[in-house]
């Protein structure tokens, strides 16, 4: 399962990239205003550090407004994903950068049905969102399962990105299931290397170390 990183700080980004973690990144306009950077400078910025997609959503709702915008954020770079949302003009727009030989990435997705409509599109990658489903008492993990099945069953290429991921549980559940990649906030990836046992392997290894004396350099 690859890793995209979620998130538009460039130094967390950074700090993940340098140990081979982002294999990826996406944004939204909600991350953008956190950073508080020119959505074009931040997005080239991240472009020239990372190799794979990097995602740069639209903010039109119109399929003009996102034609124009979308052709905007290709110019940066050839890693470019087009964000667009799920929606009736949101998939026109996908259908016509997938002609085009753009990366679409296919955000605020919320059922199966939403997610078969993108791939029909053409979406590079669909974003089924885990997290806020979770929020409203569905299980967003069941819907990842649910759009697995439906790809597999007809052989769609658009790879599941699952996305609003919030826990270390829906990181490793994603890949049992087989998402093709997940993005996740710097703090979940990095949490991902906790483990009490292994504190306390390490706390009763570095004690012993001292009691007998251990010296390597
Ligand atoms: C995905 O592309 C979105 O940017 C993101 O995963 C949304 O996550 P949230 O629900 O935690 O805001």
């Amino acid at each position: 399962m690859k890793f995209f990183v979620d998130t538009a700080d460039i130094d967390a980004i950074r700090e993940l990239n340098d140990l081979n973690m982002v294999d990826g990144v996406t944004t939204n306009p909600s991350l953008i205003m956190k950073s508080g950077r020119d959505i074009l400078e931040v997005i080239a910025e991240i472009c020239d550090m990372v190799d794979g997609p990097v995602s740069g959503e639209v903010v039109a709702t119109d399929y003009e407004g996102m034609i124009a915008e979308g052709n905007k954020l290709a110019e940066i770079a050839p890693n470019i994903a087009i964000k667009v949302p799920l929606t009736l003009d949101g998939l026109r727009a996908c259908k016509t950068f997938s002609d085009d030989g753009r990366m679409v990435n296919v955000t605020l997705c919320f059922s199966a049905n939403q997610a078969l409509l993108a791939a029909k599109a053409g979406a590079t990658f669909i974003s089924p969102f885990i997290g806020r489903l979770d929020d409203i008492n569905i299980d967003g993990l069941d819907l990842i399962a649910d759009i697995r099945t439906i790809y597999d069953n007809y052989g769609f290429e658009t790879q599941i990105l699952a996305a609003s991921i919030r826990t270390a549980n829906h990181v490793s559940e994603c890949a049992k299931i087989g998402a093709d990649v997940m993005t996740a906030p710097p703090s979940v990836i990095k949490g991902l290397v906790n483990h009490p046992l292994t504190d306390k392997g390490l706390a009763a290894f570095v004690a012993d170390a001292q009691k007998a004396g251990i010296k390597i350099v």
